[in-house]
């Protein structure tokens, strides 16, 4: 039977638009689910490798599980590796780095030391597209949704709307701050964009967000 794909999304749909066909070595950090997006990457990119990273061991067998049902997963490593943390790569090693909805994970420390290394491993005028949690998020506007907040490490404790015992924790991004970082480290910036999109709040991807208000993204494709 052939295998159910994911539902895309936009902004998903939007970094996806940023490969060319001749790439060769491409960065997911943050493997999808069923790691969509890297057999996406794949048929664009047929003479590609692509390495896909996260730090969830139960999520990359499932993802394993899924991509093993396409011919490219024959072009996919996917793999555990913390971006906060050296990567085991070259320098100028990729063409594009995909982060979606992973950095904003990391505190202003990490994500320091992650846009280093990404700097280091990508070629030069190699793509880097980041999806962050904008800070015009529906449940900063909420004080009763926010629990704390660290000037030290940029990260916020809320709940979550769309299920409000949930706590999370978040470096949320204006669209200046990650231009500012991005700058800092070196990187051109193509374009800063951010938008609404409704985040599906499963795993699977089979419920998007119902609550309230749609999330709100920032969007960043920069150049080394
Ligand atoms: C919300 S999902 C986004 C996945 C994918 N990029 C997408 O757009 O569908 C976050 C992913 O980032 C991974 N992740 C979280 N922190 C990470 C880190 N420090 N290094 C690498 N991956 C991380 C999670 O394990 C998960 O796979």
């Amino acid at each position: 039977m052939r295998e159910k794909a994911f539902k895309p999304s936009k902004s998903e749909k939007r970094g996806l638009k940023q490969l060319k066909s001749t790439m060769k070595n491409i960065l997911s950090i943050g493997i999808s689910t069923g790691g969509s997006a890297e057999i996406n990457m794949a048929k664009t990119c047929p003479e590609a490798k692509i390495v896909a990273t996260t730090i969830d061991e139960k999520g990359l067998k499932f993802s394993i599980e899924k991509m093993s049902n396409y011919k490219e997963f024959a072009q996919i490593e996917a793999k555990i590796e913390d971006v906060s943390k050296p990567m085991p790569y070259s320098d100028n090693t990729f063409d594009y780095v995909y982060a979606r909805l992973v950095l904003h994970y990391l505190d202003k420390q990490q994500l320091n030391d992650a846009l280093n290394e990404i700097y280091r491993v990508l070629k030069s005028n190699g793509i880097l597209f980041i999806v962050a949690r904008n800070n015009k998020e529906w449940e900063l506007t909420k004080p009763e949704f926010i629990i704390s907040y660290d000037e030290v490490t940029n990260m916020t404790t809320y709940y979550e709307q769309w299920k409000k015992e949930v706590v999370r924790e978040r470096q949320f991004l204006s669209e200046k701050q990650l231009e500012d970082i991005l700058m800092q480290h070196k990187f051109k910036i193509n374009s800063v964009k951010s938008y609404k999109e409704r985040l599906f709040t499963d795993y699977e991807r089979t419920k998007q967000n119902q609550s309230k208000k749609p999330n709100f993204l920032t969007e960043v494709v920069a150049v080394k």
